[in-house]
């Protein structure tokens, strides 16, 4: 069977570096290594450290600090995994091999990798989308009915979704939760950017409302620390949990040393606050910037503003598709969005702007010369 190419990776991984302006990012700037390491022990402590190999499901530390995320889970309910793309392939592929049933329910629009993951692995996958109604994104409730069959074996949700940076509200989480008990199935919720909302308040993880869960996440976007490539799920069955780590033993054996050491320090309290601040901060200082360029451009877009995350997802009414107005920017301005196709929803761009807020201003100051151009 012919890969499905990850087309959003793909497109990042071929012109993220190629450009002046990469304004694709769905994070913010990265910490620098010595933001972590805050004294001269811990950097004397680091130097030591010998390179072998790192317990393989996360160490003990590590996977508590993890598990004080979640105020029911334990250390047993953790596995580290190498960013939130393992976490993702090996949740889908457990699901798509040890559960009955061969068909999930998967919220649009959405970060591709399970779509693409379930797709690759001979799965079948059953779209429900979230739809712009009344100033937010929300489900439509039949939709999502009709995509769970008797041969689903999960819902998966991405919540703060990527790529409109919408957060379920309480109704539209619950009929996924009531949905899934009912038929009692699997939720897989990926939520990378749990933790990164605008406005402070942390959005309710599946993890706490539902007993049959894998929750996946990472320190790529809250904490800013994707170079580490630290991810993790925690499963609501301990011995699921210890099922997916027998997974593991095949994909990457264990997450870096260094990773493991350094999430520690990122995961201690005092460290952990410090950064998810800055983060909000940032959010929401750029968020300004970003919103007053999409005000000036009100006769091309229409957007709701996300409520988490360093991105938005306007739509525009531009003469020509996203496809070719991203090539166009990308060939003649050198800055680099995302176009909506990569997330099955045409006439959209992602927009990052989690740049640092120069080069975020002079970044769309480009699109803008494109837009005048062409419309
Ligand atoms: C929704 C979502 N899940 C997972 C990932 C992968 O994250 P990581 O860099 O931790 O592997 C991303 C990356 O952009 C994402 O947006």
């Amino acid at each position: 069977m012919k890969l499905e190419v990850f087309e959003l990776e793909r497109f990042q991984s071929e012109w993220e570096h190629q450009v002046e302006y990469n304004l694709t990012e769905s994070g913010i700037q990265p910490l620098q290594v010595k933001e972590l390491l805050t004294s001269e022990n811990l950097i004397s402590k680091m130097l030591d450290i010998r390179l072998g190999y790192s317990q393989t499901n996360g160490t003990i530390p590590l996977r508590q600090l993890v598990s004080d995320i979640y105020p029911t889970a334990g250390v047993d309910n953790v596995l580290i995994t190498v960013g939130g793309a393992e976490a993702n392939f090996v949740s889908s592929w457990y699901l798509l091999k040890e559960v009955p049933g061969n068909e999930i329910a998967l919220m649009l629009p959405n970060y591709m990798q399970i779509h693409g993951l379930w797709k690759n692995k001979g799965g079948k996958v059953n779209p429900f989308y979230l739809y712009p109604r009344d100033g937010r994104w929300q489900l439509d409730v039949e939709e999502l009915k009709k995509a769970v069959t008797s041969n689903t074996s999960a819902i998966t949700i991405c919540n703060p979704n990527n790529p409109t940076g919408a957060v379920l509200d309480s109704n539209d989480l619950k009929v996924v939760v009531d949905l899934a008990e009912d038929k009692d199935i699997w939720i897989l919720s990926d939520e990378i950017y749990r933790g990164a909302e605008l406005s402070g308040a942390l959005t309710p993880s599946v993890f706490d409302i539902y007993d049959k869960v894998m929750v996946t996440s990472s320190l790529s976007k809250v904490y800013g620390l994707p170079g580490l490539r630290l991810g993790w799920i925690v499963c609501s069955s301990d011995s699921v949990t210890h099922d997916l780590w027998t997974h593991t033993d095949y994909t990457t054996i264990c997450p870096a040393k260094l990773s493991d050491w350094l999430a520690i320090l990122a995961l201690d309290s005092s460290l952990q606050e410090s950064i998810r601040e800055r983060l909000r901060d940032h959010l929401r200082s750029n968020w300004t910037v970003m919103e007053n360029w999409l005000q000036h451009h009100s006769d091309v877009f229409s957007f709701i503003p996300p409520k988490a995350a360093a991105i938005c997802f306007p739509k525009h009414n531009l003469p020509m598709t996203s496809l070719e107005f991203v090539d166009r920017l990308r060939k003649e301005k050198s800055v680099l969005i995302i176009p909506g196709e990569q997330f099955g929803m045409e006439s959209y761009f992602r927009i990052g702007f989690g740049y640092e807020k120069d080069g975020l201003t002079q970044g769309l100051n480009r699109v803008s010369e494109l837009i005048e151009s062409v419309k």
